[in-house]
């Protein structure tokens, strides 16, 4: 049987909470224990994508993504932990594979296709705050006490900036998330991703897969049509030039969902999330602030467990023992939701705690940290400087 190759990746886009540790993290913690060659990166190129006019964030997104994987218990002396853009190689791969990836196939991939559904979407909006703006500004203008030269041009500039405007501060989160959501708008749309390298954007994974001839790649369900895009590039390298890329396979491992301290599913841009880098307080605070079962007014009314997010969140932190009793007590009403809290609230941070002594360590020594992916991504080079002498020689580059 051929070697297990793990590759995975990570755009550095802020702290990391509860969701991200049980949807990924966890995973690459236990195939860690694996033998096998394990690259594990920060995919800074790929936060690019999307958030090209943010570059001033992006240093601290990757210390604080570097400081959250590790206190998570990632070990660099099991796993190659890099950062994408010290490894240039994934940028000559990446400009290779556009040469042979056809357009089409891009254009079919589901999260192009949701931004350019958005960028209608955005279009139709901005049209319709125009026309709203519209008589305000003619008011406006009517009830300026000044001699305007041109009114109809400046009647147009300003619908066109409070337009603008509007449009701006809904997806700036200024106007409430919740009428994004009405209008069905991704928070994506906010950036103007309609680029050659948001296009590009599964181009560039494949390339950071293939360039170790990956063979598994541990991700989560929205990332399957990348994979398979991945799968798609190698099979026509290999026709092409010559047999030289696996064509990997994504690793699904049950994930379960979770809730966020308002009951949706936990995510940063619903503000509902528990952080990996959240004090003691925070979790208590946070928890004690969770929704409960509604119907459960006082102490008095049974409760149902199986509606309350408190209680599902309490099936990832509480034993299986005390669970149970939980379960039956809440239905009974024999507990009370603040003394349930309680206890979730303690497990949390239990759980959490380890993970705060080595935050707690690195927090302090960031040059550390940086040392550790240096390192990381010395080694990741070596690999990929082999993969990609082979690539040439079979393309026949000089
Ligand atoms: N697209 C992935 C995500 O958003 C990140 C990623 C980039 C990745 N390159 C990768 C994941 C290669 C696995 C393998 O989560
Ligand atoms: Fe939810 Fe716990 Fe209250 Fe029951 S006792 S409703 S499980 S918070």
């Amino acid at each position: 049987m051929e070697e297990r190759v793990i590759v995975s990746g990570m755009r550095p886009t802020g702290k990391l909470h509860l969701g991200h540790y049980f949807g990924v993290i966890r995973n690459w913690l236990k195939l860690q224990e694996e033998e096998g060659g394990k690259y594990i990166f920060i995919a800074d190129w790929h936060a690019l994508t999307t958030a090209y006019t943010q570059t001033q964030e992006l240093k601290r997104n990757i210390e604080e993504l570097m400081l959250d994987w590790i206190s998570c218990g990632l070990n660099p002396d099991r796993n190659i932990l890099f950062i994408q853009s010290q490894v240039k190689e994934h940028a000559e791969l990446h400009l290779l594979f556009s040469m042979i990836t056809p357009k089409s196939w891009l254009e079919l991939n589901p999260t192009y296709k949701d931004l350019k559904y958005n960028l209608l979407k955005l279009g139709e909006i901005k049209e319709k705050f125009a026309h709203l703006a519209e008589r305000t500004v003619k008011e406006i203008i009517q009830k300026l006490e000044i001699k305007i030269e041109a009114p109809k041009l400046l009647e147009e500039i300003l619908k066109e900036y409070l337009a603008e405007g509007i449009t701006k501060a809904l997806f700036e989160g200024a106007i409430e998330r919740e009428l994004l959501k009405e209008l069905n708008i991704d928070k994506k749309a906010l950036y103007s991703v309609d680029t050659y390298g948001f296009l590009g954007y599964p181009v560039l994974q494949a390339a950071d897969i293939l360039i170790y001839k990956g063979n598994t790649v541990p991700v989560g369900e929205d990332q399957l049509p990348h994979v398979e895009l991945t799968r798609e590039i190698a099979r026509r390298f290999n026709r092409l030039y010559g047999e030289t890329f696996p064509e990997p396979e994504a690793l699904l491992t049950e994930t379960p969902k979770v809730v966020g301290i308002d009951g949706r599913k936990m995510s940063k841009s619903y503000n509902n999330a528990i952080y990996l880098s959240d004090t003691e307080e925070e979790v208590t605070q946070k928890v004690g602030k969770m929704v409960t079962d509604p119907q459960r007014i006082r102490k008095t009314d049974p409760g149902r467990p199986q509606i309350c997010p408190v209680f599902t969140l309490h099936k990832l932190f509480t034993d299986k023992q005390t669970l149970k009793t939980i379960e039956e007590d809440c239905q009974k009403a024999q507990i009370g939701c603040v003394q349930c809290k309680q206890i979730l609230a303690k497990n949390i941070n239990t759980f959490l705690q380890p993970m705060r002594e080595r935050r707690n360590y690195y927090a302090s020594r960031s040059s550390e940290l940086w040392d550790i992916f240096r390192e990381g991504a010395k080694k990741a080079r070596e690999r990929a400087q082999e993969t990609m002498e082979e690539v040439r020689q079979k393309m026949n580059i000089p």
